[in-house]
């Protein structure tokens, strides 16, 4: 029934933008195995229908996710989490192919953080919550809390968050480089990421996939070989409709059509 389901599913007025919603608030979205299964298969169902342009990921307004569910983890020994490659399955979201908005709003913290930064492009509202405080668990970030928290806000005040468990606000992310933009105060998360989302659906869905392809390669990449890798996928896209269609477009001083070919 509609109450178990853990991730609800919504389109943006004109369809072409899923909006994926937690839906376990009693918990604050805690990210139990049950939500991330269903997480998973809604973001590849989003991944493989054609309508879908790009994919805004939410929660709720006290809780975007409060972490990983702590009473399912709390008795589990290490040859189980090892054998069983224990919340392995967070990484599947790396290889959705369409760009994935995340609309934080309130709580953001361990697991939730993580499931945050996984996202292409993040949203926050200004008073949202993010924290990494798996130290006061005794344990410490599993899902990307040490890696990409790093990259996005550097050594310093990684190293910070990651052994005080320091809570940062929404303005401070945006700061920090943790998000991408910080939406004004009054201003509803969903729906600015839905813009945003809407502003993605309206470009040529080849480039669009090329250009978050790219910029994750800049993560995994030496300089020389990602700009390697921009340069053939830069070059590739002369092959597709949508880039004669582009450049003929502003040459002729009229709108562009994509055909997503
Ligand atoms: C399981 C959780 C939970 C969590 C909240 N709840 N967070 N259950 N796992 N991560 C549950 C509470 O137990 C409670 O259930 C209900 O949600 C409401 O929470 P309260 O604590 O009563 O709310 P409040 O007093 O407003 O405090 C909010 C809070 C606090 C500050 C967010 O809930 C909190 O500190 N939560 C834990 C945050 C945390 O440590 N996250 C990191 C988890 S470790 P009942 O049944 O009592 O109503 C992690 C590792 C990631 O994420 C590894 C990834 C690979």
């Amino acid at each position: 029934s509609a109450s178990d389901r853990l991730v609800l599913t919504s389109r943006s007025p004109n369809n072409s933008v899923a909006i994926l919603t937690l839906n376990r608030p009693k918990a604050l979205n805690a990210l139990s195995s049950p939500l991330f299964e269903q997480l998973n298969e809604e973001l590849e169902k989003a991944d493989e229908d054609e309508s879908v342009k790009a994919i805004v990921l939410t929660g709720g307004e006290k809780a975007f996710a409060a972490g990983a569910d702590i009473k399912e983890m709390k008795d589990k020994q290490y040859a189980e989490v090892y054998k069983t490659n224990f919340l392995g399955s967070w990484t599947k979201m790396s290889s959705i192919r369409k760009p994935i908005i995340g609309a934080v709003s309130g709580y953001a913290l361990g697991g939730g953080c993580e499931l945050a930064m996984l996202c292409d492009i993040l949203l926050c509202t200004p008073n949202a919550t993010f924290s990494q405080p798996e130290i006061t668990l005794g344990i410490i970030p599993g899902a990307g809390g040490t890696q990409r928290l790093t990259h996005l806000i550097g050594k310093a005040r990684a190293m910070d968050m990651v052994l005080t468990g320091r809570k940062i606000n929404g303005t401070t992310a945006g700061e920090w480089g943790l998000v991408s933009r910080v939406v004004g105060e009054g201003e509803n998360v969903v729906d600015e990421a839905v813009k945003v989302g809407e502003t993605i659906a309206g470009f040529g869905a080849v480039a669009v996939q090329a250009g978050k392809e790219a910029v994750n390669e800049a993560l995994e990449l030496p300089l020389d070989q990602g700009l390697r890798y921009e340069r053939k996928l830069f070059h590739s896209l002369f092959a597709t409709a949508d880039q004669k269609e582009g450049m003929g477009a502003f040459a002729e001083k009229r709108k562009p059509s994509w055909t997503n070919q």
